[in-house]
Parts: structure tokens; C-alpha cells; sequence
């Protein structure tokens, strides 16, 4: 998310001026950044399943793609525009039901309580490379960039 929002400089300044968006920009960050390659652990199909793209037998194993609905253009209107503080339905980036992410809410805290203080404390950090030549790791379970080289004016 750090490494969004400094390729993103706009929405960067926009949560050092205000501070009090940092929630519902998370929450948008979280609905658009994929967290690995796969969005969930398979399923295996119960029964036969019939839809819009066929049926899909009992016993299969399925991965339902999370992203993909994250950025359901029927559920989310513009979906890849960063709106904080969208109405309506909420994303599936910490799963849903019996297995919804039993960390969401700590991890949704850890994320805030970073970006208020790395706000607060350096509020002209910058990517100190283009942000295409951030180098990545595209995991299954976690992507990420491999390193994040960024500066901020106190260092030039
Ligand atoms: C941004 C951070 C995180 C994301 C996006 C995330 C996402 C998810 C997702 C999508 C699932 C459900 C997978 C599925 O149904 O196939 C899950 C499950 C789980 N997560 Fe997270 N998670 C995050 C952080 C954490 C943290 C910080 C913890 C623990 C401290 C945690 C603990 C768990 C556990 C225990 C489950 C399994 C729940 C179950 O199967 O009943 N997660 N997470």
C-alpha cells in the first residue's frame, strides 16, 4: 500500500493533508491491491453447481477469483478508480463466512496506524525510483515489491 500511494503522489498529499481519509483509503487499497496470486485457498464443490458459466461438478476443485469481484464493475461503479468511502457493497479481500480472515481487523489496524504515522512523520516521502523499476516477488500467497527505495527532503 505504501508503494500505491508514493506511485500515486496525489493520493499520497491527500492523506497528509487530511489524515482522517487513511481509513476508507485503506479500505480501497484493500478492495484493488491483490494480495498474491491466487485470492483464496480452493474450494472443493459440494454438489453440482449450475450457472452462467456452466456447471461445475461435485468433487471439483475450485478457485473463485476475489479480485475479479473486487473489481465487478456491476458492484463497483468506475472500479478502478480509487473512491474512499464508497456506499455499497463492501469487498472480498478478507474472504467471507466461516473462513472470513480471522486478522482482519488487526491487520486493517496495523495498516492505519502505519500510514498515520508515516504521514505525520515524513510527509514528503517520495519513491526515490520511478515506481515502474520497483522491483517485485509475485507469490502465490503474498506479492510485494523486494524492496522499497524511497527518500524524503530532510535526506537530499
Ligand atoms: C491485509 C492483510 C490480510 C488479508 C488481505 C487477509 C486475507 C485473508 C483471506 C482472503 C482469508 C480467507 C481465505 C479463504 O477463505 O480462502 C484469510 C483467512 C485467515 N486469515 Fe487473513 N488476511 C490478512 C491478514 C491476516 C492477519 C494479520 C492474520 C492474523 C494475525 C490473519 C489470519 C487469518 C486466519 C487465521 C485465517 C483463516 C480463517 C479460517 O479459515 O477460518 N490474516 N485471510
Amino acid at each position: 500500500m505504501v508503494y500505491t500511494l508514493l506511485a500515486a503522489p496525489p493520493l499520497w498529499q491527500s492523506l497528509v493533508k487530511d489524515p482522517s481519509r487513511i481509513p476508507d483509503t485503506v479500505e480501497e487499497l484493500l478492495r484493488l491491491i491483490p494480495l498474491g496470486t491466487n485470492s483464496t485457498f480452493p474450494r472443493v464443490a459440494g454438489d453440482d453447481v449450475d450457472g452462467s458459466w456452466g456447471r461445475i461438478n461435485a468433487g471439483s476443485v475450485v478457485y473463485l477469483d476475489v479480485f475479479a469481484a473486487n473489481r465487478d464493475p456491476a458492484v463497483f461503479g468506475d472500479p478502478l478508480a480509487i473512491v474512499p468511502g464508497r456506499n455499497g457493497p463492501k469487498h472480498l479481500q478478507f474472504g467471507y463466512g466461516m473462513h472470513h480472515c480471522m486478522g482482519a481487523a488487526l491487520a486493517r489496524m496495523e495498516i492505519v496506524t502505519v500510514l498515520e504515522i508515516l504521514v505525520a512523520r515524513l510527509p514528503g516521502l517520495e519513491l526515490a525510483v520511478p515506481a515502474v523499476e520497483v522491483p517485485g516477488v509475485h507469490g502465490t500467497i503474498l506479492r510485494r515489491p523486494a524492496a522499497l527505495p524511497v527518500r524524503w527532503p530532510s535526506l537530499r
